[in-house]
């Protein structure tokens, strides 16, 4: 029989050779035998492992003087170990107990109980305030040449926390059922429920009549944006494309205000994700399973949402995978500018080009959109961020929005995100 540790110990060392976290807890057979507490029990593990990674790391290395072979499976025996011992609740003598047992499959049972308890020895006088060190150095030097030292300091006080969940709920149903109640959660925005909530979202109530979606509140605002930009107009004469359409956010809030809508979307997979999403919300889009780079289009749009692919980096708090895994964002960056360059062309004069991603790095946001207002000069940025300014920071002399992980501290945090709206002049 395998231990819930165990698994986690095995999932956690896909996840540092690349395996995304949700494929490896979704496709591990011994995780699935488990009941819902102890699976909840080994995601706890695996994450908090994540999470606190460089801390654990830095405590390892200094308790053990030959370091341990890279993939070998007692790394993660010991930093599912560490991730009790020092950040959990769960009794030290099972954690150091079910670890030695453990890695007797590898015959470093001794070793492992030699660290463990030289650790738990000097546990007290550990430092665990040090939550900087979890931050990749690929991810803390943007983080500091853009938002500073102390703002560093501050959102990897934030990503160490269990993030809540957002669902957003549809805006007809929104005012017909008391939300707080049903979902057990707190109304944080316009129709966005805030809940901690651990186990499957599919058992949560309405979900199978499609009265919601999950989507973070930041998510929400490109959208909020559009509807506040075409307050004034009848919505169903605005046409608008959605470029990186799934798994669908966006295009649905844009379905339920009522634009005239076309969504695209290059990967086959995630198409069949957003359909499926379509099917249980009883929503509909015009779908185009294409790169927008290159597909060719006749018509022109008043107004095109780029919610481009990203490092992501604004979402470490829920994807702490992010942490371990060395991401190379120079093609993302290629991308973003290619896709700003074929929007530029495809909006119709007087239109409206809202540009997001959920990065926290400048060179995929202000940087990115500088760079595209020196060589497109009929393009300006405009302030239209009123309805959303008290979530997040509004740049001064080029108006951008951006939010940071440790902003929205009263309602738990919010992703990171990046918008700027430019308007194609005449
Ligand atoms: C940040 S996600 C979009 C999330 C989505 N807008 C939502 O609100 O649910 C970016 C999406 O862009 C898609 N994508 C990446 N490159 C693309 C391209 N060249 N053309 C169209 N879609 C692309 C990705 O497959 C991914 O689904």
């Amino acid at each position: 029989m395998t231990n819930s540790r165990e698994i986690a110990s095995l999932i956690l060392s896909n996840v540092y050779q690349g395996k995304k976290l949700d494929w490896a807890l979704n496709t591990n057979k011994n995780l699935a035998k488990l009941d819902s507490r102890d699976r909840s029990f080994v995601s706890l593990l695996v994450l908090t492992a994540l999470r606190r990674q460089g801390q654990i790391d830095k405590i390892i290395s200094s308790f053990i003087k030959k370091p341990l072979k890279k993939n070998s499976q007692v790394n993660y025996i010991l930093k599912i170990a560490l991730a009790q011992i020092m950040f959990m609740d769960t009794p030290d003598y099972s954690s150091v107990n079910t670890a030695v047992e453990i890695s007797k499959k590898y015959n470093l049972e001794k070793l492992v109980n030699g660290v463990l308890r030289n650790i738990l020895r000097e546990k007290n006088t550990i430092n665990i305030d040090s939550t900087e060190l979890n931050i990749p150095n690929w991810l803390r030097k943007s983080t500091i040449d853009n938002l500073g030292k102390e703002k560093l300091s501050l959102i990897s006080k934030q990503i160490v926390k269990e993030p809540s969940i957002d669902i957003k709920i549809k805006k007809e149903i929104f005012q017909k059922l008391k939300w707080e109640e049903i979902l057990k959660g707190k109304n944080i925005f316009q129709e966005t429920i805030r809940i901690d909530y651990k186990s499957d979202i599919s058992k949560l109530p309405f979900y199978s009549e499609g009265h919601w979606w999950i989507q973070g509140l930041s998510a929400t605002f490109p959208v909020i944006l559009i509807n506040h930009i075409y307050k004034n107009h009848k919505k169903d004469e605005i046409s608008i494309l959605d470029v990186g359409a799934s798994p669908g956010g966006k295009s649905f809030q844009l379905i339920e205000s009522g634009f005239k809508l076309q969504s695209i979307e290059i990967s086959n997979v995630r198409v069949k994700k957003l359909l499926k999403n379509l099917n249980r919300l009883k929503y509909e889009t015009k779908i185009i399973n294409d790169d927008f780079i290159t597909h060719e289009m006749d018509e022109k749009f008043d107004c095109i949402l780029i919610d481009a692919p990203c490092s992501a980096s604004g979402l470490i708090q829920k994807k702490p995978e992010m942490l371990v895994i060395k991401k190379n964002i120079n093609d993302l960056k290629l991308k973003q500018k290619l896709m700003l360059e074929k929007a530029s062309k495809l909006l119709k004069d007087g239109g409206y080009l809202i540009y997001c991603v959920c990065s926290i790095i400048s060179s995929e946001g202000n940087e990115q959109i500088k760079s595209f207002l020196k060589n497109f000069k009929n393009f300006s940025l405009f302030n239209c961020f009123s309805p959303i300014e008290s979530f997040g920071v509004v740049n001064d002399d080029l108006p951008y929005f951006f939010t940071t992980p440790d902003l929205s501290s009263e309602h738990g945090g919010i992703d990171g995100f990046f918008i700027a709206c430019l308007k194609k002049n005449y």
